[in-house]
């Protein structure tokens, strides 16, 4: 039997690229999964393609950038054996180029977000909370230093979530760079330079999946002696 049956998942960000992975596998594994994200048509088309999965999904619409509705969000949904986070827009650019307004919403939609979910959402104190973050918290680029921080401190705030929440597990991954829809406000043929350039320096020579991402959040919530770490999933990424 999987060891996902009878159990209860939470995917925040589940209607997209990591999140959409991650969640697909649950229902693949036979978890009750509910995916979470702001936008009602997202909602609609990833459960239509959870659906051709078999199993069981819902949809919920929740902006995590909203105290009160992170709250009412909690209130209603009751307790889950698993949550996951996948949430998060964060503008890039240079400290001294990025309006303050810009880099003040990025950590409200990343890291407070997280936070929000972490502080309202009942878990199962034997289940798991996986958090997303992102290797830019080890090797920052020349314009990512509010990403980097942002990230780490998602890395910092599992590694005392563990402690505060025991025994409910809580830890992070950090992936590298991946090809999901977060690009796609990127210019097309930049964009593909972009993966191209990334590939050639990492040791594993190719950009990364959701799907090499979604392995790892299911690796994280199963393995029982895994709690407040950070799986890096980056292609060689930290070390390149
Ligand atoms: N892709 C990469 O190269 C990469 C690299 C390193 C780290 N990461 C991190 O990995 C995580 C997942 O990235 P991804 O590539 O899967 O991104 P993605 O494809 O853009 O998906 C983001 C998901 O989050 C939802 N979302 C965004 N803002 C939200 C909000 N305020 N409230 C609720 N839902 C919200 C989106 O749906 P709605 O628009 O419907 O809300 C969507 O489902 C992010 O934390 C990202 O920073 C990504």
């Amino acid at each position: 039997m999987s060891a996902y049956a009878d159990q209860r998942v939470l995917v925040v960000g589940g209607t997209s690229g990591v999140g959409l992975a991650t969640a697909s596998e649950f229902v693949v594994q036979g978890a009750d999964t509910v995916i979470a994200s702001r936008s009602p048509q997202r909602l609609e088309a990833a459960l239509a393609e959870l659906a051709g999965l078999g199993g069981t999904a819902t949809g919920q619409a929740l902006d995590i950038r909203s105290d009160e509705g992170v709250e009412k969000f909690a209130a209603a949904a009751g307790e889950f054996d698993h949550v996951v986070v996948t949430a998060g827009e964060t503008p890039m650019g240079r400290v001294d180029a990025l309006p303050l307004s810009d880099a003040y919403a990025a950590m409200d939609s990343k890291f407070w977000g997280a936070y929000r979910i972490a502080r309202a959402v009942r878990v199962k104190s034997s289940g798991s909370l996986t958090l997303l973050a992102g290797y830019l918290s080890q090797r920052p680029g020349k314009a990512s230093a509010l990403q980097s921080a942002i990230n780490a401190a998602l890395e910092a705030l599992v590694r005392g979530l563990a402690l505060e929440c025991a025994p409910l597990r809580v830890n992070a991954v950090s992936p590298g760079l991946l090809r999901t829809p977060l690009w796609e406000g990127m210019e097309a043929t930049a964009r593909e330079h972009m993966y191209e350039a990334v590939a050639r320096r990492l040791p594993v020579g190719r950009v990364g999946e959701a799907a090499d991402v979604a392995q790892a959040v299911l690796f994280l919530s199963t393995n029982v002696y895994a709690t407040g770490t950070t799986v890096y999933v980056d292609g060689g990424g930290t070390i390149a």
